[in-house]
Order: C-alpha cells, then structure tokens, then sequence
C-alpha cells in the first residue's frame, strides 16, 4: 500500500502499468487531426527558439557513435561532446536576471527517504529543495500528511539549515492528482488554499508547487477523473486565491510541454495571468518515451525538431519553452526540469545496433518482453523499466564516474542530445542524461533566460555528476 500510494503520486511517469500514460505532449505528438497544428509547429516551432540555440539545422537524426574498437564499448566523452554552436544568441532572448541566481530546485520524493538518510542530501547545492510528499485524502479535499510529520519536520530543517528554501509538492501523475478538479471549483477554492496554506506556515515552508497532471486531461486516466470543463480557469482562480492568502511563499507548478488545456484539449493561448500569480513553471521536459511507447526514444530530448520522422517529435525542451513563450509566458519564470532517470526498453539484438555498432535509433520494442524491470527504486509491483542514474551503475550499465561500463553500447544521438545504451546480453536499450547532455541542458537554460532547473530527483544522480554538468553548462 505504502509504495502503491508513493508510486503514483512520481511526479514525472516513472511507473504506472495500470494507466495509459498520457504523456505530457499528447496535443504535440498525437498522431490525430487535433495535432495538425501543434505537429506542423514542432519543426518551425523549434525553429526560432532554436535560432538562437542553433543545435538543429539537419534533417535527419546523426549521432555520436562509440568509435568502433574491438569491443563494443566505452565512450568517451571528452570526444564524443557535442558541439553546440552558441554564437547566434538573438536578441529575443530575455537578458537573464542578475539580480538572483538561477533556481537549482531538487525534488526529494518522501518514499525514497527516511529521517537516516535526508541528511545526505546535498541540500547545499540547491536553492530549492522540494518535499514530494505523498498526501493521505481523507475526504475529498482534505489534506493530510501528518503520517509524514517527523520527516517534514527535520526536511525543513535541514533546508534551513543550509538557506535553502523548503518547498513541497502535492500531486503527481495519476490518482494522485484526482481531486484537484474538485478542490479547485469555486465553492471548494477557498477551503483549500487554507489547507496548503495552513499547512505551510505551520511547518516553516517557504513554498509550494501544484502537479496537476493534467487540467482538462483525458477523463479515461484515473489522475483526471473529475475533469471539467473549467478545470484551467478554475486552475487559475484558485492559484489567485493562493497568492492573496500567501503572499510571502514562493508559489510554482509543474506543467506538461505546452500550456494547460482549454475545454477542447487545446492549449491555453494566453499565459500572462498565470505568469502574475505564479514565482515559475517547472516544464517537465522528461518521460516523452517510456515504458508504453512502441519504440525506444529520448526519455527528454533536448530538441527534436532534427527527427525526419514527425510521429518520433514527442517534444523536448526546445519545443516547450517555445510553445510557453509563445503563450505569453516570459521565459525568466521557467525552470527546466531534468531527469536524474531514463527509461528502459526491450530491444532484440537484431534492432538494436548498427553494422557499425553505434546503437539503432528508434527500434521498435518487444513488447512481449513487458514490462521491464529497472533498478531498485522501480516499482517492482508495477515496474516501468526505469533506472536512475545511480541505477544504472548498480546494475552494471555505467562505471562509477558516470561513463559507460565495458562491453556496454553508448551512442549519443547528436540530434535530440541523448545518451542512450545498450546490453547485449539482456537486450535492454535505456535512454537517460549524462553529464554532457545535462551540461548542454544547462547551456540552453543560459541562452534562453530561464529561471533555472529541477531535477527529478535528487536521489537519482550519483555524487552530483548531473547536477555539478547542468550548472557548469549554466556558467
Ligand atoms: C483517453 O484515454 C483512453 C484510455 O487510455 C484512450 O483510449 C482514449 O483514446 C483517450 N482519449 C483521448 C481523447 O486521448
Ligand atoms: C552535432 O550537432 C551540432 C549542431 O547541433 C553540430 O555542430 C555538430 O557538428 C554535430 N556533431 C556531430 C559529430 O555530428
Ligand atoms: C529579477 O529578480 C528580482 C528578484 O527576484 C525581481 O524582483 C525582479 O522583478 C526580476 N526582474 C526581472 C526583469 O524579471
Ligand atoms: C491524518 O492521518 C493520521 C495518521 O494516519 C491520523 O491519525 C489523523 O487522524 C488524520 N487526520 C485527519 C484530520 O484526518
Ligand atoms: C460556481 O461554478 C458553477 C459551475 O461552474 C457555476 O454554475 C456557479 O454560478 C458558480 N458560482 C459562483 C458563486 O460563481
Ligand atoms: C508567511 O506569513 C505567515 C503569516 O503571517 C507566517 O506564519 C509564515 O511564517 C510566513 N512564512 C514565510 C516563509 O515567510
Ligand atoms: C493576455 O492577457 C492579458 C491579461 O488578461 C492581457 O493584458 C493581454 O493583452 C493578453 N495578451 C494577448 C496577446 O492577448
Ligand atoms: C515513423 O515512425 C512510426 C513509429 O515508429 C512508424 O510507424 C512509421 O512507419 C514511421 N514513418 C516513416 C516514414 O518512417
Ligand atoms: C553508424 O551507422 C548508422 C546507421 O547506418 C549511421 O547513422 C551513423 O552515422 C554511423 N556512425 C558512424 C560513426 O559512422
Ligand atoms: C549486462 O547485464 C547482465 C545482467 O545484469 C550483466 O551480467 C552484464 O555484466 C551486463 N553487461 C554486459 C556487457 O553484458
Ligand atoms: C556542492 O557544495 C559543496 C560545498 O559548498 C561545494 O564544494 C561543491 O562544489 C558543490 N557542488 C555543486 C555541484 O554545486
């Protein structure tokens, strides 16, 4: 009961068999007519943002290979490293904001500690650190973490304790998001932004960050289940009701690739109003394939408008800040969130590499081989394949520094920006970020403006080999 209840409420999709994903692009990839527009805009979406950023410019995927040697094997990064041209920063790129630094949020899921092992979080490195708690709802709006009291309790402490600011997060994918369509309606509004609020000054935090996955979502997910019509309007009332009780935290969301869904599952097309209430967004640029998708793909492309084939486009970071910034949403208040996981998937041999043994892009998976099991934080009742990126040097995936374990395929697809590999033995391709994909993440965070980056989650990364790359590439 105790993972079941944890596992839903992952903020990105780690796992979650029982329920059609809906991944956080739908309108973006969905192969239907509703898509025309937002498909058609993938490419000459990514176009301008990419101007600036100027990654994109070939038609067809190229990658980075493993050269070829004797085995298959090692990478290297120092010449594997992409090179990104920087030198056309166009002038629609806001001027970043000097006057604060750029936010490094961590989210600490409440199920992957306990009060031993909080402390060896690096609470030092971040500006934020958020509490991905798992709330018990007793009735329909009523919030209660208290089963969490002593770790909430010594969370907040040790943020404090290092001048982080402690936030929390409520929601996630699935039921865990079930009663905010309900919570959020005029007549119910009020009652909960006294909730969260109470909540927060009682226990010293500083912020808090909705996860509505998703307003107006698809009605058939369990996570949308009291879907309305109105859900982004009553969203946006709501949040307005938040400020004006909480004026003094720091108020966030965490948001799909594109702006929230009017009644017609069409993206909002004016986010100003949200951009008033709300410190920032964080785009959760990550789980665009995983363990439901047909191929294996870039669990968080860095951009995608280079990949020929347009059903493979399912949104990347380029085409999310395009799509919020297009909306009116400035992009001083997003945050980049980045994957300390990737996702794995059952490739057969005979799919999985090229003649020249770089790693095949796009293989179509053996679904008979689902679902797959990933590293220890997978849930093993409902396992998505997923491996954080200290589980993938536990089990025998990457060396200890970060980089590829012997007799291990590695391919950098030079187009969207992915590491991915391959065991030739088991026959599992994972998709993830490295040091250098997250360091050219952290470039992009630089040359858009952004307000910063979340990682998801702490936890994951392995003696902040993620983390020490993204910063670096926001230098
Ligand atoms: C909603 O989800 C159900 C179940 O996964 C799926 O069959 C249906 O096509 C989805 N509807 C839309 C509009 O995406
Ligand atoms: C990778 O892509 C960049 C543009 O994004 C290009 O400048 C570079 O030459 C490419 N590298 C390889 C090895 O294809
Ligand atoms: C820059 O950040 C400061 C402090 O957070 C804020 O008061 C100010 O409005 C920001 N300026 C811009 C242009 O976003
Ligand atoms: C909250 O949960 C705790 C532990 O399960 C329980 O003892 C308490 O009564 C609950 N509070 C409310 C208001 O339901
Ligand atoms: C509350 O919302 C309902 C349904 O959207 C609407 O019919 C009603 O008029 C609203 N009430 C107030 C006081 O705004
Ligand atoms: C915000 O204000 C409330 C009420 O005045 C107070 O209890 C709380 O400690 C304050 N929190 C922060 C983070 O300033
Ligand atoms: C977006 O909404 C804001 C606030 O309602 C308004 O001032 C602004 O003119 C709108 N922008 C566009 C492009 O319609
Ligand atoms: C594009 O990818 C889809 C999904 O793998 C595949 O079904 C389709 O055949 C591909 N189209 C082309 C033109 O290769
Ligand atoms: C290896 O082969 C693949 C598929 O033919 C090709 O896309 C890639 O560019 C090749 N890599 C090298 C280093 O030649
Ligand atoms: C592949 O995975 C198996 C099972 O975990 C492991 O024994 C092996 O060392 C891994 N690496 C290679 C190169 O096969
Ligand atoms: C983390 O903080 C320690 C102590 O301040 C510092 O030495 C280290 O460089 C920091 N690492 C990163 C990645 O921020």
């Amino acid at each position: 009961m105790r993972i079941q209840l944890s596992i839903i409420s992952l903020l990105p999709l780690l796992v979650c068999s029982w329920a059609k994903p809906a991944p956080t692009d739908t309108t973006i990839s969905a192969p239907t007519s509703s898509v025309a527009t937002a498909s058609g805009s993938a490419s000459a979406a990514a176009s301008s943002v990419a101007a600036s950023f100027s990654s994109t410019s070939s038609a067809s995927p190229s990658t980075i290979d493993t050269p070829m040697s004797s085995s298959p094997t090692s990478v290297v990064s120092g010449s594997a490293t992409a090179t990104l041209s920087r030198s056309a920063t166009s002038s629609a790129v806001a001027p970043h904001n000097t006057s604060s630094p750029p936010i490094a949020l961590g989210y600490v899921a409440d199920y992957h500690i306990d009060k031993t092992n909080l402390q060896n979080y690096p609470f030092e490195n971040y500006t934020h650190m958020s509490f991905f708690g798992t709330p018990v709802y007793n009735q329909e709006i009523e919030l209660n973490m208290t089963t969490e009291e002593p770790l909430v309790q010594e969370f907040v402490r040790l943020a404090h304790q290092h001048d982080v600011k402690a936030m929390f997060t409520i929601g996630g994918y699935g039921p865990a998001s079930v009663y905010f369509s309900l919570q959020t309606r005029n007549d119910s509004r009020e009652n909960y932004a006294d909730l969260l609020t109470s909540y927060a000054f009682q226990h010293g935090f500083d912020g808090i960050d909705l996860d509505w996955e998703y307003p107006n979502g698809n009605k058939s997910v369990a996570g949308d289940l009291f879907r309305d019509d109105d859900d982004t309007s009553n969203f946006l009332a709501f949040l307005k009701t938040l400020r004006s009780k909480a004026s003094n935290l720091t108020l966030s969301a965490a948001a799909p690739g594109q702006p929230w869904l009017d009644m017609h599952q069409k993206p909002w097309t004016n986010m100003s109003e949200f951009a008033s209430v709300l410190d920032f967004v964080v785009i959760m640029n990550y789980d665009r394939f995983g363990s439901w998708s047909a191929t294996a793909g870039p669990n968080a492309a860095l951009d995608d408008s280079c990949v020929a084939n347009a059903t493979l486009r399912q949104g990347s970071a380029v085409s999310s800040i395009k799509a919020w910034t297009d909306a009116g949403f400035p992009a001083s208040k997003l945050v980049l969130g980045v994957p300390a996981y990737g996702h794995g998937f059952p490739v057969p041999a005979g799919h999985a590499t090229n003649p020249n043994r770089s790693i095949a892009l796009y293989p179509p998976v053996d679904a008979s081989r689902l679902p797959l099991h990933g590293d220890k934080w997978d849930d093993p009742a409902a396992p998505g394949g997923t491996f954080t990126f200290q589980g993938l040097m536990d089990n025998g995936y990457l060396k200890q520094d970060g980089t590829p374990a012997d007799g291990i395929y590695y391919t950098f697809d030079n187009c969207t920006k992915t590491p991915f590999l391959y065991n030739g033995s088991t026959e599992v391709m994972v998709s993830y970020d490295d040091a250098q994909s997250m360091r050219l993440k952290g470039e992009f965070v630089k040359e858009q403006g952004l307000a910063g980056f979340a990682m998801f989650e702490v936890g994951g990364d392995h003696e902040n080999i993620l983390l020490s790359a993204v910063k670096e590439g926001m230098h």
